[in-house]
């Protein structure tokens, strides 16, 4: 038997985390011998417990909450689009032992949409993105690389907003969180990155009406996957895509590097991130 491969994921709190579910079930499904584990870290012992992997053999981790902006710093390697959103969620170590910090997000929400609407053209027309976090930026940037012409922004907390736009460019335009109707009308692309949706936090409410009918609407939550936003874009005819995907297809590529072995997202993949956790 060879030495079985290595990898994880780190954060703190870190036992809520689907990643492990995710990872075991490709390892398991592609016959690989290789483990992903979930990683406690204390923040003082961020750059120790890094290393300590490195020499153990790991062939890199997943980073979240709250290590996903700090980890730069340890990184010798940024790739342009972790260096751009500020934050990673994988690392690499590399044979030299050096560490190589990419972001992943954007990968994942375009694979997603692409495989449910291979025809999706984002570079026709605006889009409206809500939200000012972390994820946002990373959808901000993977929409700009697929040459969307103009974004507008809405954040509840405008002075987010601007502060991502200010670090974008022109395109990206900020637009009043209540002004909302106006920015949507013609949209080609709306994205919801905010957590309005999620279970226990109240619906994200937009007048859905008046826009283009050939407009994609993606919402990044998924718990539910079947938000009421997405439910009611679907009653009015609107082509959607849910935020399950995204988490999926962005483990691809981390799993890919690890395992050296490109990974399925399938229906039964799915349906077993749904299941209640067990
Ligand atoms: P992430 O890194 O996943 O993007 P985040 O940084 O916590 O997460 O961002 C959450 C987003 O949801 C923010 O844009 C937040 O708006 P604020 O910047 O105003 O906080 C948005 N959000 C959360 N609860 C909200 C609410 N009740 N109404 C409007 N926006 C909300």
């Amino acid at each position: 038997m060879n030495k079985p491969l290595l990898a994880g994921v780190i954060g703190n709190p870190i036992w809520h985390s689907k990643s492990p579910r995710l990872h075991n079930y490709w390892l398991k499904f592609h016959k690989i011998n290789g483990y992903y584990i979930p990683i406690h870290v204390e923040p003082n012992k961020l750059e120790d417990n890094i290393s300590d992997l490195i020499s153990l053999g790991f062939r890199g981790v997943n980073v979240t909450i709250p290590y996903k902006s700090s980890i730069l710093s340890f990184a010798d390697t940024i790739t342009d689009r972790a260096a751009v959103i500020g934050a990673a969620n994988t690392l690499y170590f590399n044979s030299d032992g050096k560490i190589t910090a990419d972001n992943t997000d954007g990968y994942g929400f375009k694979k997603n949409i692409y495989h449910y609407f291979p025809s999706w053209m984002p570079a026709n027309g605006p889009a409206v993105v809500l939200g000012a976090g972390g994820a946002a930026k990373a959808i901000i940037h993977t929409l700009l690389s697929e040459g969307v012409p103009r974004i507008k922004l809405l954040n509840r907390t405008k002075s987010k907003a601007n502060a991502i736009a200010e670090s974008f460019g022109n395109k990206v335009e900020v637009v009043d969180w209540y002004a909302s109707d106006e920015a949507l009308k013609d949209a080609i692309s709306i994205v919801n990155t905010t957590s309005l949706g999620m279970v226990g936090q109240p619906d994200l409410k937009l007048n859905l009406k008046n826009i283009s009918s050939n407009v994609l609407i993606t919402d990044l939550v998924y718990n539910p996957v079947d938000t009421n936003l997405l439910k009611t874009a679907k009653t009015l005819g609107y082509n959607t895509v849910d935020g399950l995907g995204m988490l999926l297809y962005q483990a691809e590529l981390g799993f890919s590097n690890w395992f050296n072995h490109k990974p399925d997202v399938t229906e039964e993949l799915k349906a077993i991130m749904l299941e209640e956790d067990f």
